[in-house]
């Protein structure tokens, strides 16, 4: 089964072996693009069943569960992996009232083993490395990609290189990186101009870039609606919504979804909502605008995860949006905290941009774009541990700027037993 390289805009192919991220004839963003019609290989539900539960590598990660979808041809003994993916889809009545719909389902991809859904395109990203045979992999971000790129180098005893926007990154990320031996860069300039800077730095010292620029990234990421609709038993929700700062899992989602259609797995396609925070809004702002005049903007949001003014996947993205009418909407750092404290207090939590998939179906919900009989598949796409400032700012009300709706107050209590009883005797409101 043949893999290539292909651009997106001018369809010019090239071997996977070359190290480029952008077509050398136009400048388009590249796709990898994998021969389906093997009929050695009959993709099925059964195939991907079959291997739930087993023990084998590489079929026990929720990635590589779908090799045939994911890099067919490769070579097992190349593969990078933690075992990523297998994660949760929950069903959640509370916060599907909280959003305003009757079915609504999370998909926890901060339960992947770095913390964050970054991990289901490492193990693809670090796997091509390796197979190219590189030594030092690199990567601009804003916490997540460098501590799941920090973990798989040094599983794949490469040199990790991390370029991290001064001051902004959240704690649990920072530290990842930190501990799993990367080279940390902090360097005072943020996300887009640090991913200027790693992509020329990278290009200068032969370095591998592994931004999901990378498109063996996206290849990993596309896993997420693979193990979804697995879990869905192959019934397509109405909605995928997700939040947008990269633009890479959006894009990744499109591309699967089809992919999906096109080996018969499934019969329809969802529409993808892709979910921005106010103050880092490119693609709403274009979306808006019909695709007329495209902008950057100056990012700024509390989620910090997704404060990016100028995604490197917007054409991918904006080809995901048409292939399966999707939409795009705005959620201000008010209503991603607040949804964040909703999802947090059902037991399962996530960091502030993962809480955009809930804040931004309740908005489109609240405007009549989502119905509430519709079926909504949101992505939780990091674990509540990541940035436990904000958590603890928003509980305590010390968020510039925030009023929080579903506080939890820390108590302070004497060291007296009847304080205590006192405290405790009171049910809470
Ligand atoms: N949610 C979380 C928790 C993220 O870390 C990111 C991206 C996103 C959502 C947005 O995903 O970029 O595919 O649209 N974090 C990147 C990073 C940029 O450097 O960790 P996207």
């Amino acid at each position: 089964m043949a893999s290539s390289l292909q651009c997106v805009d001018c369809a010019q192919q090239y071997p996977i072996q070359r190290v480029i991220y952008s077509c050398e004839a136009c400048g388009g963003l590249l796709d990898v693009r994998h021969d389906f019609g093997d009929p050695s290989i009959a993709i099925s539900p059964s195939l991907f069943d079959e291997r739930l539960g087993t023990f084998a590598a590489p079929y026990n990660s929720g990635v590589w569960r779908f090799k045939e979808l994911v890099y067919p041809g490769v070579d097992d003994s190349a593969i990078v992996t933690r075992m990523e993916g297998n994660t949760n889809l929950y069903e959640l009545p509370r916060v599907a009232s909280y959003a305003g719909v009757d079915s609504l389902f999370l998909k926890h991809e901060g339960e992947n083993p770095t913390g964050s859904f970054k991990d289901r395109g490492m193990t693809t990203g670090v796997t091509q490395a390796r197979i190219l045979g590189m030594e030092r992999v690199a990567c601009a971000s804003t916490g997540n990609t460098s501590a799941s790129m920090a973990s798989y180098a040094a599983r794949a005893d490469m040199q990790g290189i991390i370029f991290l926007q001064n001051q902004q990154i959240a704690l649990g990320k920072l530290a990842q990186g930190i501990a799993f031996g990367a080279t940390c860069l902090e360097i005072n300039a943020d996300f887009d101009r640090n991913m200027e800077l790693v992509r020329q730095v990278s290009e200068k010292l032969g370095i591998y870039l592994l931004n999901s620029i990378n498109p063996f990234r996206l290849e990993g990421q596309k896993s997420i609606m693979f193990e979804a609709l697995q879990q869905l038993r192959w019934h397509v929700p109405d909605w995928i919504v997700v939040p947008g700062g990269n633009l890479g899992n959006s894009s990744a989602f499109g591309k699967g979804l089809l992919e999906m259609i096109q080996v018969g797995l499934i019969d329809r396609l969802p529409r993808l909502a892709i979910i921005q925070a106010e103050g880092a809004n490119p693609l709403y702002r274009h979306f808006r605008d019909g695709f007329r005049q495209y902008e950057p903007v100056n990012a700024d949001t509390i989620a910090t995860a997704i404060k990016i003014g100028n995604p490197v996947n917007l054409q991918k993205a904006i080809r995901a949006l048409e292939w399966t009418s999707g939409v795009v909407e705005q959620v201000s750092d008010q209503q991603i905290m607040d949804a964040k404290a909703i999802i947090d207090g059902v037991g399962i939590g996530c960091e502030p941009a993962s809480a955009c998939s809930v804040a931004g179906a309740k908005k489109l919900a609240e405007r009549g774009i989502i119905k509430r009989g519709d079926t909504v598949l949101g992505i939780l796409t990091g674990h509540v541990l990541k940035d436990p400032e904000a958590t603890i700012g928003y509980h305590a009300d010390q968020l510039p700027g925030l009023s929080p709706q579903h506080q939890n107050v820390m108590l302070q209590v004497e060291d007296d037993f009847d304080a205590i009883v006192r405290v405790l005797g009171k049910r809470a409101p």
